[in-house]
């Protein structure tokens, strides 16, 4: 006979009927986050800035008896940060997870880089965090509970070539990732940096002599990471999660 109830069961997170913030959530790693979060019974809040792509999800997602709403957001636009924050409120009334994916990556080496290229990648992929945090922080503070998940990349500890602004950014976001955590760890807020490697998304369309995408993570690789991170128990944190194809960095 099985215990129901052992003595050493630690508390297992419920993600079920939790509202879930995900940027970048019309291709990739930020559509199969959404997917994955509203399997596991979360409301979710799609962003990204095409409204066609995002609303295709978002009606995928209803149609399977998901709650989803779709609320085209440019990150990188303050006024469009907020607005995204107040539409969730207004549709869920809370929000218990940020999904901070969104992000370009725009390649080249430091003398042929263009300066609005490199404000395109460090506003997407730094800038952003900043401002999505800034505004849904306060209905979290509020509630006394809150999970912001940072999607960064390996690109965040090492060093590529020809990707100045990419790696600027990301190790960026690793320090901003920190710097949050601690300020926010007595609110009962819980920051976490995810940071993969190459993943097989659209991400790489146009990038020349790209990795082989057969050895590349799937982006339900990491939208797994990242609902399981959202599940975990409230008496831990998981801090950084470095996830990597087997074959490492390719
Ligand atoms: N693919 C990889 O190998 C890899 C590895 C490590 C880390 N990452 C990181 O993972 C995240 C997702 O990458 P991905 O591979 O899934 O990329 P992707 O397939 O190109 O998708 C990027 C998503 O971000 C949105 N987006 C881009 N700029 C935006 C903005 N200013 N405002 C709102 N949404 C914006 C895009 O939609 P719109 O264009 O319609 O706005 C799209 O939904 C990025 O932060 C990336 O740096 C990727």
């Amino acid at each position: 006979m099985v215990a129901s109830n052992p003595p050493n069961a630690v508390e297992t997170g419920e993600l079920d009927g939790k509202v879930a913030v995900i940027t970048g959530a019309s291709k990739g790693i930020g559509k199969a986050t959404a997917l994955a979060f509203a399997a596991a019974g979360a409301k979710v809040v799609l962003a990204a800035r095409t409204r066609e792509t995002l609303e295709a999800v978002a009606a995928d997602l209803t149609e399977s008896g998901a709650e989803a709403v779709a609320i085209p957001t440019d990150v990188t636009d303050v006024d469009a940060v907020q607005q995204l924050i107040e539409g969730t409120l207004d549709v869920y009334q809370r929000v218990d997870i940020l999904v901070n994916n969104a992000g370009v990556g725009y390649f080249g080496r430091v003398v042929d880089f263009a300066p609005d290229d490199w404000d395109m990648v460090l506003n997407s992929n730094l800038k952003a965090i900043y401002l999505c945090a800034k505004h849904a922080l306060p209905p979290m503070l509020a509630q006394g509970s809150g999970q912001i998940i940072n999607v960064l990349s390996i690109a965040a500890k090492v060093a590529f070539e020809a990707s100045a602004a990419y790696c600027a950014a990301k190790a960026g976001a690793l320090a901003l990732t920190k710097v949050l955590a601690s300020e926010v760890r007595q609110q009962n807020i819980r920051v976490t940096a995810v940071l993969p490697g190459s993943v097989h998304t659209p991400f790489w369309d146009g990038v020349p002599e790209p990795p082989d995408f057969e050895q590349m993570l799937k982006p339900e690789h990491v939208a797994g990471t990242i609902v399981s991170v959202c599940g975990q128990p409230s008496g831990m944190v998981t801090e950084e999660v470095v996830v990597m194809p087997p074959l490492g960095i390719l």
